[in-house]
């Protein structure tokens, strides 16, 4: 068996022979290039497990050579050495396709890390077998152009150490992207770790992150390890990070470019191997406009945008998902009636997938015979499209004309004398009104309100659930 082949490029002969000594220790072949023209040379006559290259060349710079690699051998990883205090020169090798950078001063253990996980890449392509199977569980299903796109664009940059960042409305399947990357990557047999930043309380963050010493605080007992250690030679995910405070952002971002952490507590900083992914759905870039989000850490986090579209814009994928939602729901073969896609293909769900998983686990109950009706899904009335609501209020406007109906009794019951410039929301406040009327006569007995009103408990508990009706104070 021949030993992987790396490539490195560089002009400064010392470091060139620090980095193959290491490398050839670890049992691999060296060849080395001091300028771009060897460089290129050396690619067209082997195959390279990994090249690795200086940014400031005599001919050029590193970045040309990581754009040529990206474009013409997709399969070789190719990382950059950034020289110190330039973090942005990693950012922008990262976005035109490094997997990795490491800056100077070299540290040899990071040098270590980025190999081995480089090799792993690599060995993918030609062994698919060693690859950890990805469960069916994990994947982000749907059929339609958006989400074949998603996918074949995470098969891509799982490679990578990049940070990505995924943005999509609540509900839109961000979390599952994160997964998703993670478990393609090479560092699938390492944790995946997800933080919601917006449910830690600020005086534990940072002990929440990098760990903490024994003794560092009341309470500290013990040394304990932070997030960061936690996801060490795996992905972290940091969900809702525009809710991280400015305090913490700016310990986040040290921690992210130095690649150490320091425990809360310690004298030293130890070395982390975590990719970072970052989630919101919230707009960070209006964060960063209006000053409640780091522009330097918007940059660092961003170097990939991953953007998770809303189910509304894909109804290719509707009918897919709510058949895999109800298998997984239920045991007993479920299917969804003709007129229940079509509402499903009109509605808005402002909610995503959660919505829709929520609403078919709802008509499950409802369902009769294994078929779920149009009449069985719980529909938020607002997010229905205006088309049905024009064509109901037409429909109703003709049958009060013909039969000259008055309500009388409460004014909110009496008005309609006025079209309503939205009916659904009409009906909604009038049905409020007199749930409320009957809740009110019974002191909130909500079994007697249901008899007053003809309906059943669960359903008057669906109703004050959909119109948001809650027990007084
Ligand atoms: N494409 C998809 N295929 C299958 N299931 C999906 C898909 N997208 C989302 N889901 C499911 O929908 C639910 C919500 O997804 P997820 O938690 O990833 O969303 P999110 O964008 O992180 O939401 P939030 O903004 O509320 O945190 C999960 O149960 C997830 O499994
Ligand atoms: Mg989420």
């Amino acid at each position: 068996m021949t030993s992987p082949r790396i490539l490195i490029v560089d002009d400064e002969a010392d470091l060139r022979e620090l980095l193959e000594i290491t490398l050839v220790k670890m049992g691999l072949d060296i060849d080395s290039a001091s300028d771009l023209a060897t460089a290129r040379d050396y690619l067209k006559q082997h195959e390279y497990a990994l090249v690795l290259t200086d940014m400031r060349l005599p001919d050029g710079l590193g970045i040309e050579l990581v754009q040529e690699i990206t474009a013409q051998y997709k399969n070789t990883p190719v990382a950059v050495i950034t020289a110190f205090g330039s973090a942005d020169n990693a950012v922008v090798a990262l976005k035109a396709g490094a997997f990795d950078y490491l800056s100077k001063p070299v540290g040899l253990e990071q040098l270590r890390v980025m190999v081995r996980s480089a090799l792993r890449i690599s060995q993918f392509d030609e062994q698919p077998s060693v690859k950890v199977a990805v469960t069916p569980a994990l994947r982000l299903m749907g059929q339609s152009a958006a989400m074949q796109a998603l996918r074949a664009q995470i098969a891509r940059l799982a490679r990578s150490m990049a940070p990505v960042a995924i943005s999509g409305e609540s509900g839109s399947g961000k979390e599952l992207a994160a997964r998703d990357i993670h478990a393609q990557s090479g560092r699938s047999d390492k944790p995946f770790v997800a933080v919601n930043c917006g449910a830690i309380p600020e005086a534990l963050m940072e002990a929440e992150f990098f760990g903490y010493r024994k003794g560092a605080f009341t309470g500290a007992v013990d040394d304990r390890d932070g997030f960061f250690q936690a996801a060490n030679g795996g992905t972290l995910l940091l969900d809702e990070v525009a809710d991280l405070p400015l305090a913490m952002q700016v310990k986040l971002l040290r921690a992210i470019q130095e690649r150490r952490v320091r425990k809360v507590g310690a004298t030293v900083e130890e070395p982390v191997d975590v990719r970072i992914i970052s989630a919101t759905h919230q707009n960070l870039l209006d964060c960063v406009g209006r000053g409640t989000f780091r522009q330097d850490l918007y940059y660092r986090l961003n170097v990939i945008e991953l953007n998770l579209p809303p189910l509304r814009e894909r109804l290719d994928d509707i009918a897919l998902l709510a058949q895999a939602i109800l298998t997984r729901l239920d045991t007993e073969p479920v299917s969804l009636a003709p007129a229940a896609l079509d509402a499903l293909l009109d509605y808005s769900f402002p909610g995503n997938v959660r919505e829709l998983e929520n609403i078919l686990e709802r008509a499950l109950a409802f369902a009769n015979d294994g078929v779920i009706e149009v009449g069985d899904l719980v529909l938020k009335a607002a997010y229905t499209p205006k088309t049905v609501a024009v064509a109901e209020a037409e429909q109703s406007v003709a049958a009060l004309a013909e039969s000259k109906v008055v309500v009388q009794d409460a004014p909110a019951l009496t008005a309609i004398n006025d079209i309503p410039g939205s009916l659904p929301d009409h009906l909604d406040d009038v049905e409020r009104e007199i749930i409320r009327r009957a809740l009110s006569k019974t002191q909130f007995n909500r079994t007697q309100a249901a008899e007053l009103l003809g309906i059943s408990f669960r359903q008057l508990r669906y109703r004050m659930q959909r119109l948001d009706i809650n027990a007084p104070e």
